[in-house]
């Protein structure tokens, strides 16, 4: 049985007082519950508020996102250890709006993987089509491909320590959610590409998340489907009724 992660991806939302307050709620909510983990994935600058809050808790905190080099004259970012040593145990990498925004290509991504794995960091590492790709019958294509650039040099002991997810780029924060039959046929792709790379055993026991205008109310059948271990949730996350309520959706 893979145990489901629950993470919430709260972007540039929440400075280091509303920080507190979330995880208060999140916090006085939650009852562990060995079928899934519960990750929080603040701003850098709200990571030591969460951490702080989240003490004591079995609920996980992590970055959104970290250099490619270890550490050095690179204005700007913050280093794989400093994530580590600020208490996160994950980080997010390959994030669409990383993609997007700060043109990340699959290949630098593989070297934040790389690094992360080196030091002790564990990679969320998302992959997902546009809206074009899937109208042209590329979803495939594309995500395999990103799959492949991703870990080309990464091996079976790191991989295994990573979690996947998956977000259809046109289903972030539009309200616009894949059907669990779409998601499941996405996942169910990855994992075969995961056997075929890294053998059944990886593939079996590799959570793979989806992302995308996950709420309450459809995360029940998007959970339920066989390849679907989790949930990566960008605006529902930032309500605790709501984080809490999709964690509640978990069988
Ligand atoms: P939304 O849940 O807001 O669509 O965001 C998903 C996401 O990007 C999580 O990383």
């Amino acid at each position: 049985m893979r145990q489901y992660i629950i993470a919430g991806n709260w972007k540039m939302h929440k400075d280091s007082t509303e920080t507190r307050e979330l995880c208060e709620a999140i916090r006085k909510g939650h009852t562990p519950d060995s079928r899934f983990e519960l990750i929080v994935c603040p701003p850098f600058t709200s990571i030591p508020a969460a951490v702080e809050s989240l003490s004591g808790t079995d609920i996980a905190v992590g970055g959104q996102n970290m250099c490619w080099e270890s550490e050095g004259a690179f204005t700007g970012e913050v280093s794989a250890s400093m994530l580590l040593t600020s208490g996160c145990k994950y980080v997010i990498l390959g994030h669409s709006e990383r993609r997007q925004y700060f043109s990340e290509s699959d290949q630098l991504i593989g070297k934040k993987v790389q690094l992360a794995l080196s030091s002790g960091l564990l990679p969320i590492v998302c992959v997902g089509e546009v809206i074009e790709d899937r109208e042209a019958g590329r979803t495939e294509d594309v995500v395999g491909n990103q799959f492949d650039g991703i870990f080309a040099d990464i091996d079976k002991t790191g991989f295994d320590k990573c979690v996947l997810a998956y977000e259809p780029v046109w289903a972030i924060g539009t309200g616009k959610t894949a059907t669990p039959e779409m998601a499941e046929e996405v996942h169910k792709f990855i994992r075969g590409r995961i056997a075929s790379k890294y053998g059944d055993e990886s593939a079996d026991k590799m959570r793979i998340l989806y992302g995308g205008s996950m709420k309450p109310s459809n995360s029940t059948e998007l959970l339920s489907q066989p390849d679907i271990d989790g949930g990566l949730i960008g605006g529902a996350s930032l309500k605790a009724e709501n984080f809490l309520g999709i964690s509640s959706t978990v069988k």
